[in-house]
């Protein structure tokens, strides 16, 4: 009997191998490919082509690619190696791995925190070329384990703004499948199957790239929840209906004020659940809280190709031949438009730049 999608891990490391281990998340649902990443190309082009995707996987992948980078420079470098030739060598393969998508900060947050971990134990500490090596090792594998429990944690905290029975709409894939295990938007919905909530779902099957029909429904449907798929457009008329009572989403980005990039479409959803008066949650582990980032105008959009739009996924291109496209793969909900923000930390309302700071204070209190 073949496995359920549910049983694959979304990205691993094969030590043994040195190779990053993701599923080909481009042949879903119709095929279940396993893929190893062994160069920094590879591991760039998995994510720029969205074999992994979803923020938080994003993060894990390029912590792993590090470390397995990490192990080709210094064992190319020899037992005589000194570090600061070892990590300019891995800072440059750090900014290539960070160029592949510019709006998930889970990207530059896991590259920047492995790359502080390196710093540390090589520049300050004088650790060895392979001793180094070995803590980007257990720093990497933390961040995986730690995206678990992040996204159970958020799980049980959104599991506290629904009921029983509930219609919960979701829009692209904040799944499993876009993390470690259980999701974010998704991990209230798995941890309600397992205590017999029985929620009805909608997934929004997210034009262009479908995360939403191929993913979203692909693994809610293999866990056994009643999910039913509906086109983008449909989300009025299913609120409308009173079909739905919550709005649970992911998201690539929070700025400070608690505007939240996530997949095209997103804002969409924002708009017409504040017109039908349906609370809208964005679940966001604090790895993609971005202080920095003051607002949402801030946050850097990034741009597909037009192909995305006219011709993939149709037995042929379905637009005029040089029309114009516009093909943003994000776009930013407003603050005003947010219930509440789920963290790991706890649940963030308005006014978010004061809560916000409160779940970072939380955060840094558990000396994380
Ligand atoms: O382009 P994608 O598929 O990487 O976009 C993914 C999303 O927008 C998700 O909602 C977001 O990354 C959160 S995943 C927990």
């Amino acid at each position: 009997m073949s496995k359920n999608i549910m049983e694959y891990e979304t990205v691993d490391l094969d030590d043994s191998d040195s190779s990053v281990v993701i599923i080909d998340q481009t042949k879903l649902p119709g095929k279940t490919e396993i893929i190893r990443l062994r160069t920094a190309q590879e591991i760039w082009d998995a994510i720029y082509l969205l074999q992994v995707r979803g923020a938080p996987a994003i993060g894990v992948a390029a912590a792993f690619g590090i470390y397995v980078l990490s192990k080709g420079i210094a064992k190319e470098g020899g037992n005589s190696m000194e570090f600061e030739a070892f990590y300019e060598k891995l800072r440059e393969q750090k900014e290539f791995l960070n160029s592949s998508r510019p709006t998930a900060v889970n990207l530059s947050w896991a590259l920047n925190r492995m790359e502080r971990v390196c710093l540390k134990a090589g520049r300050e500490e004088g650790k060895t070329v392979s001793e180094v090596v070995e803590i980007l090792h257990r720093e990497s594998v933390a961040i995986k384990e730690e995206d678990i429990w992040v996204c159970k944690t958020i799980g049980e905290n959104g599991l506290s703004l629904v009921k029983p029975g509930d219609g919960i709409l979701t829009h692209c894939n904040a799944g499993q499948l876009a993390t470690s295990k259980y999701g974010t938007a998704t991990a209230p919905i798995y941890l309600g199957q397992e205590r017999g909530y029985h929620f009805h779902v909608f997934a929004d099957e997210t034009r262009p790239l479908l995360q939403g029909a191929r993913l979203t429904a692909y693994e809610l449907y293999s866990s056994g929840v009643d999910v039913t798929l509906i086109c983008d457009n449909m989300s009025a008329m299913v609120m409308k209906n009173g079909w739905v009572d919550t709005v649970f989403v992911g998201c690539d980005r929070v700025a400070a004020n608690g505007d939240a990039a996530n997949k095209i479409g997103t804002s969409v959803v924002a708009t017409v659940a504040k017109r039908y008066g349906v609370p809208f949650y964005v679940c966001a582990p604090t790895s993609t809280i971005d202080y920095d980032t003051p607002t949402g105008d801030e946050i850097k959009i990034e741009q597909r190709p037009a192909e995305e739009v006219t011709e993939m996924w149709y037995k042929e291109r379905m637009a005029p031949e040089g029309i114009k496209v516009f093909n943003p793969a994000f776009d930013v909900t407003d603050h005003e438009l947010i219930t509440a923000i789920v963290t790991e930390y706890g649940i963030a309302r308005a006014p978010f730049k004061e809560s916000l700071n409160e779940i970072r204070k939380k955060k840094e209190g558990t000396g994380k």
